[in-house]
């Protein structure tokens, strides 16, 4: 397994690529990201896998100080798992100068939800996105990209970009890993105090109930939903969470749906100070 810190280094180790297979990450791997690596393989010539926690997507007040980061035990599982390249750059590399030129996501889709509450995490998501493209894919014919559906909204401003910038990479969704109980997995599990961790798994049960009593009142559900997602958001409240949003959007750009479009059910909670997220289709 090659370790590339610098974008020379890792177009050096790509040299010999046609199609490139890409996960990209902020480290910290768990059984999550292991599962995008092993999709990932098979797509392409080249398994790559960047480990970069990206300054630009952390508001001041966020985590990006403490963002576990655990590189020693990510290279051995990359091994295990049969990455070929690890892209590690250091900041100073992927960012030589202040990164003023930006990617900045439509804002019908990158200022709601997610991004209504962490303003310019999507910025700061699709600008590093396009710039670690750039660095795995230029020059190549075609190419893959993975990414977890956890971060559904992220999933969806990426395949945006890539669509609208006619970037010739397919990007693959996967579906979210989640603990024996039902969570969901995340780097950020690890902040959770054994309560807390017992806790967290009524984020995806809110969701879960909220999805229900939208699909019971699916013939009237632009009048009912308010009113339900008031209710979820109530519930979880009332157990200590402060609860960002609880809502059911439309599957194909997370608007507020109508009767008969495919939906989702979407959640951001922050327990003490850890904020979780979590989705499902209904
Ligand atoms: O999902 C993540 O881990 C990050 O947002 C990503 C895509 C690696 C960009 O920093």
């Amino acid at each position: 397994m090659i370790i590339a810190r610098s974008i020379d280094e890792l177009r050096q180790a790509l040299s010999a690529s046609q199609r490139p297979a890409f996960v990209p990450t902020m480290g910290n791997l768990h059984a999550g990201h292991i599962k995008l690596v092993e999709l990932a393989k098979p797509q392409g010539d080249c398994t790559v896998v960047s480990i970069f926690v990206n300054r630009l997507q952390f508001l001041p007040h966020e985590d990006f100080d403490s963002y576990p980061r655990t590189w020693e035990a990510d290279c051995a599982k990359l091994q295990a798992a049969g990455c070929d390249v690890v892209f590690a750059p250091r900041e100073t590399d992927l960012y030589p100068e202040a990164q003023t030129v930006k990617v900045h996501a439509d804002p019908a889709l990158g200022d709601i939800l997610e991004g209504e509450f962490r303003p310019g995490f999507f910025t700061g998501v699709s600008t590093v996105v396009m710039k670690l493209f750039m660095s795995v894919f230029a020059g190549k014919a075609q190419g893959v990209a993975v990414f977890g559906k956890k971060d559904y909204q992220q999933l969806m401003v990426i395949r945006q970009m890539v669509r609208q910038f006619a970037l010739p990479i397919t990007v693959l969704g996967v579906d979210t890993c989640r603990a024996e109980d039902g969570l969901a997995l995340s780097s950020r599990n690890g902040y959770l105090s054994e309560r807390e961790r017992a806790e967290a798994l009524q984020l995806s049960l809110a969701l879960r109930a909220l999805g229900r009593d939208a699909l019971a009142a699916a013939d009237a559900l632009a009048s009912h939903l308010p009113a339900l997602e008031a209710k979820a958001m109530t519930a979880l409240s009332q157990r200590g969470w402060q609860t960002d949003y609880l809502t059911v959007r439309r599957r194909n750009d997370l608007q507020a749906p109508q009767a008969g479009d495919a939906l989702v059910v979407l959640g951001a909670a922050k327990l003490g100070t850890t904020r979780l997220i979590d989705n499902f289709d209904i």
